[in-house]
């Protein structure tokens, strides 16, 4: 197996192509879009949005920052500080609020704040913190993921990429609460959603007193048991996430184990499908899973040693290629990059209600941060 250094500086003039073209599409798409805080699906081509407090607003943005710190394009940061603004609106909106507020501000308000010291994007990602602490359930020792009496026990493996949030503002504040409950919150996902085969469960239920798991649901997989490529794809890079604050070996372990077990079931053809254990029949694809998880498998590499690294980062390069040769779209009129994005496996049939193989702000957020990985930007929003 080649070294990481070696693959990537094989694959530099590659990323390098594939980046000018992310620019020359998103140069446009950002003015285009500057006033919406696009989900990324697209009607006729061009962006379509969402309610304000829809957990997937801060990726617009976030992408807007990533942009801007490589390029210096001045249109990315307005962009970027317009999205923000925008979404001072969900952040006074506490009850229709969720886990998700760590995608929403911290990629957003964090990286605000990470690049140009802006002090209100520093309180907005404060009050997104705090929100998300008070999700925790102190006896069961987990952050609560969505709202509602019937979900109130309810934990999703989705919630590791949140916890970023609280990392940061123990850091800030010099305050280890934060920290604490997202460590609590990591070792529960590792007890209670962490297989032993290196998949994940999407959606457990737990005992409000004890935490013991009390039944697990499929959720946007196939079925109970099964193994939903996004959540995969959240353990994986959510867990080096979690390693790389903490420096605690629990969190590399974990994530390894899922990063074998990705790699395991998509290097055919390199293109996850949505659920890595439903019928082989339709084939339906999951780019941003892909994205997601390059992403992860990238820092993965970094960290571990030379030639071990090498097998994630054959993975993340693999996997990035292939998005690039059959699923990105590059032409600046249209509002749509990375395709073949899909939302949750349609387990009644209803594919358009599913929203299978379309683009998603998420897939373009992850491809484009995993490019700017190759091309040895430092810059680290989560
Ligand atoms: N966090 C929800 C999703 O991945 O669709």
């Amino acid at each position: 197996m080649k070294s990481y250094k070696t693959l990537l500086e094989e694959n530099r003039a590659w990323a390098e192509e594939t980046f000018k073209k992310i620019d020359a599409k998103m140069s446009e798409m950002t003015i285009r879009s500057r006033d919406k805080i696009p989900d990324g699906v697209t009607e006729d081509g061009f962006h379509k949005e969402k309610s304000i407090t829809w957990w997937t607003n801060g990726f617009w943005g976030g992408l807007n920052w990533l942009l801007y710190n490589y390029t210096k394009n001045e249109n990315y940061m307005l962009t970027a500080k317009s999205s923000e603004k925008k979404m001072d609106e969900a952040l006074a909106q506490y009850e229709k609020l969720h886990h998700d507020v760590g995608f929403m501000w911290h990629i957003l308000s964090g990286a605000s704040y990470q690049l140009t010291g802006d002090k209100d994007s520093r309180t907005r990602n404060l009050f997104a913190a705090s929100t998300l602490m008070s999700r925790f359930v102190l006896d069961g020792g987990y952050i609560v993921a969505w709202n509602g009496k019937s979900q109130q026990n309810w934990t999703i493996i989705d919630c590791l990429m949140n916890l970023p949030l609280l990392y940061w503002a123990s850091k800030e504040l010099g305050d280890d609460r934060f920290k604490r409950v997202a460590m609590a919150h990591a070792d529960m996902a590792i007890m209670d959603h962490l297989r032993e085969d290196g998949s994940v469960v999407h959606i457990a239920e737990h005992d409000r007193e004890t935490g013991e798991v009390v039944q697990t649901f499929g959720g946007q997989g196939s079925a109970v048991g099964s193994s939903w490529s996004r959540g995969q794809a959240w353990a994986l890079y959510g867990f080096v996430i979690s390693y790389i604050h903490t420096g605690e070996e629990r969190y590399l372990n974990a994530a390894k184990q899922v990063a074998n077990y990705f790699i395991a079931n998509c290097c055919d053809d390199w293109l996850p499908r949505v659920d890595f254990r439903a019928p082989e029949e339709p084939v339906m694809y999951d780019t941003t899973a892909g994205a997601c998880a390059a992403c992860g498998l990238i820092e993965l590499a970094k960290i571990l040693p030379e030639n071990e690294g090498g097998m994630y980062m054959n993975g993340a390069v693999n996997m990035l290629r292939a998005m690039e040769e059959k699923c990105c779209n590059f032409d600046p009129s249209n509002d749509h990059m990375l395709d073949y994005g899909t939302v949750r496996f349609p387990v009644d049939g209803d594919m358009k209600k599913a929203e299978v193989h379309i683009s998603i702000i998420y897939g373009d957020y992850f491809f484009t941060e995993a490019i700017l990985k190759l091309l040895g930007s430092e810059f680290f929003p989560w």
